[in-house]
């Protein structure tokens, strides 16, 4: 009795306060998931792992994620957390004074553009079920892919302050022509320069991190200054030459190894 007299008024301060709201997310509700339950409870925690770098060479989402990733994917959360990040990026830039060589690295995939429609096919399950390469290429072929809008947000606010773009993907060079065509379906039309992964980089051993370091040395010894390098990967952002700052994007579907 004096149990049940506690708990009710335990709930009705709780529910008057605001306090209440603030502690929902703790108990599993209105995640991206929507429904309270472990699995939701332990996803959010697996995606924290691996936007921290915690979680580190994993090849596919676990299986029970495999429908929270979507809905995180396809959810405003999804758009408000890049969003976040590219205010970020701005807000650092508009407090620099801009010299004629500064120069900004943006990564391509689920950086500069949104492949979220072909990793919501069936057979690729936002990267619960493993991606084939070609036709990926099919895909990055068609030059319809959309612009990240956060990240056109920034490519945008930059090319009005006169900082150089250089759109850096360890992605082949075969689709050098989809790209630009892509670009300027995007609304990436403010110029910038293309580096792409070719044949000779790849039979050279550069791959990911050291792919990307490589390249970025190259522009710095060209007096480019990197004042700053955005990408959705640990890996884009790691190594060395890296830049002034860097901004890490969300994106718990795949992971792209040093
Ligand atoms: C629990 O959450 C997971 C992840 O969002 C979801 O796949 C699963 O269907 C949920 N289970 C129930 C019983 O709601
Ligand atoms: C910018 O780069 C150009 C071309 O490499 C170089 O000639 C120039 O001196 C650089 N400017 C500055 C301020 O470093
Ligand atoms: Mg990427």
């Amino acid at each position: 009795m004096g149990a049940k007299v506690l708990f009710f008024s335990f709930l009705a301060i709780m529910a008057s306060t605001t306090q209440f709201h603030h502690l929902m997310p703790l108990w599993g509700w209105g995640t991206p998931g929507g429904v309270s339950n472990t699995s939701t409870i332990f996803c959010d925690s697996w995606r924290l792992g691996v936007e921290m770098n915690n979680i580190r060479d994993w090849s596919l989402v676990p299986k029970t994620c495999a429908d929270y990733v979507g809905k995180y994917m396809k959810s405003d959360q999804y758009g408000s957390d890049c969003d976040v990040i590219a205010d970020e990026a701005i807000k650092y830039v508009d407090g620099l004074q801009i010299a004629e060589n500064d120069t900004w690295v943006f990564d391509i995939d689920e950086t500069a553009l949104s492949n979220l429609d072909y990793y919501a096919q069936d057979d690729v399950a936002f990267g619960s079920k493993p991606r084939d390469r070609d036709t990926f290429y099919e895909w990055v072929n068609t030059a319809k892919v959309p612009a990240l809008p956060a990240a056109l947000k920034l490519y945008n606010f930059l090319i009005e302050k006169k900082v150089k773009i250089v759109f850096l993907s360890g992605s082949a060079d075969s689709a050098t022509d989809a790209r630009n065509r892509n670009f300027k379906y995007a609304g990436y039309t403010g110029g910038y320069q293309l580096i792409l992964r070719s044949i000779e980089d790849y039979n050279n051993g550069l791959s990911g991190e050291k792919f990307k370091s490589v390249k970025r040395k190259e522009l710095e010894e060209k007096n480019h200054i990197i004042i700053g390098n955005i990408g959705d990967q640990w890996s884009d952002l790691s190594g060395t030459n890296v830049g002034k700052r860097t901004f890490k994007l969300p994106n718990p579907m795949y992971y792209i190894s040093k």
